[in-house]
């Protein structure tokens, strides 16, 4: 039997992985500025958490919802003093399309309202509601094409103001990132969350923050919404909550009330699951990752500022893109093949930083010695360009 062929594969098999950086089959050492698409956290094969979830493999790894699970408990309140929103609610799944479709619903039941504002270039995943609120046609199927969803644009307080003036009752939920990572590193601007924030108290609805990549402390606060000033109704994440182990969830506004039955899964929460997310989020309290992230990525921005061939960076903390011109396109490739540096990518010419909280200083200097390198590697190669 072969593999559905849906992922376009970098020629390279990855055996081996320890805080940023992996080996391949042929020994190969490669540092990962892109933390397996922005999902490790903590850095890979940290030693707490792999004894923790080793520790729980041996107690029970899977019981499902029917009983009480303490571990749940335990994550729950962790999260709400590291998030700082001590009085939500919490509710387990095991994917970021899972969380915001858990969210979507959520908005749905609590308001009895169908319309969501989703905005252009947003990513929230492939399930039906999510895939539905993403703004990307080529992956959104027929059967998931509806019209409860409208697209504004990103960053535009006018627009959204208008249409609630004119649909305001019938809207259930306004979904976005703080920074959208898919549609190229987009940060939504203080103003914008804000009056998010206003409309949805004014208009009766839910605001939520996908927070799946840009949340759990990438950008130096635990959630990038929170630089705003501005607390969402429901917060979606997944990715750097296990490190790699899979588990989503959604934090939920204590005026959102839950029905039994209203929302449900089978292995969402399991113990073993809840153990590699709470072994995160105390390595993330015990090695103070958050402002690491803060100071470290602030570094990484303003040094690649200082390099003139790359354009328009921008980010926060550990969640940085900047535009790569056509003079030097094959900058992500030449980076993996010749430098040995796995970057991120947004079509067509963004290159991506999600590294680990935990790049250090001297992992950051290393990869700017490798970018220019790289770009000089490329300038000789083609010197017309
Ligand atoms: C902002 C955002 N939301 C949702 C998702 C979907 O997460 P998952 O792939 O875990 O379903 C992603 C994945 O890249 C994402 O970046």
């Amino acid at each position: 039997m072969k593999l559905f062929d849906v992922y376009p594969l970098n020629n390279i098999t990855i055996t081996r992985a320890d805080g940023s950086y992996v080996w391949d089959d042929q020994g190969n050492q490669y540092l990962d500025m892109y933390g397996g698409h922005a999902v490790i956290s903590i850095g890979h094969t940290h030693p707490h958490w792999v004894q923790r979830i080793e520790d729980q493999l041996k107690q029970i790894a899977f019981y499902s919802n029917s009983v009480i699970i303490p571990l749940q408990q335990q994550l729950a309140e962790k999260l709400g003093k590291l998030s700082g929103k001590i009085d939500y609610e919490l509710f387990l799944c095991n994917s970021g399309a899972e969380a915001n479709e858990n969210a979507l619903k959520l908005a749905s039941f609590h308001t009895g309202r169908k319309k969501i504002i989703a905005f252009k270039k947003s990513f929230h995943g492939r399930t039906s509601l999510a895939v539905a609120a993403t703004d990307n046609p080529p992956i959104v199927a027929p059967v998931n094409e509806t019209d409860n969803i409208v697209f504004l644009p990103f960053n535009d307080t006018a627009s959204l103001q208008e249409y609630f003036e004119q649909h305001g009752e019938t809207i259930a939920a306004v979904i976005t990132e703080g920074i959208q990572g898919v549609g190229g590193i987009n940060v939504a601007a203080d103003d914008f969350l804000q009056t998010i924030r206003q409309l949805c108290n004014q208009y009766g609805a839910v605001f939520i923050a996908d927070s799946v990549q840009c949340g759990y402390g990438r950008t130096g606060k635990f959630f990038a919404h929170d630089h705003a000033g501005v607390d969402a109704d429901i917060y979606s994440m997944a990715k750097g909550m296990g490190n790699g182990f899979p588990i989503g969830g959604i934090l939920i506004a204590p005026h959102i009330r839950p029905k039994h039955g209203m929302l449900g899964t089978t292995f969402g929460g399991n113990h073993l699951a809840c153990a590699a997310a709470l072994a995160v989020l105390e390595i993330m309290e015990q090695e103070d990752l958050m402002q690491k992230a803060a100071v470290n990525g602030a570094y990484m921005m303003e040094q690649l500022k200082t390099i003139p061939e790359i354009q328009n960076v921008r980010g926060r903390g550990w969640m940085i893109g900047f535009d790569v011109p056509d003079t030097i396109k094959e900058l992500k490739k030449v980076l993996l093949s010749e430098y040995k540096t796995f970057t991120g990518e947004a079509k067509p010419n963004v290159i991506r930083l999600l590294p680990s909280l935990a790049l250090d200083k001297n992992q950051a200097n290393d990869f700017l010695y490798r970018l220019r390198e790289a770009i000089q590697f490329i300038q000789t190669a083609n010197p017309s360009s």
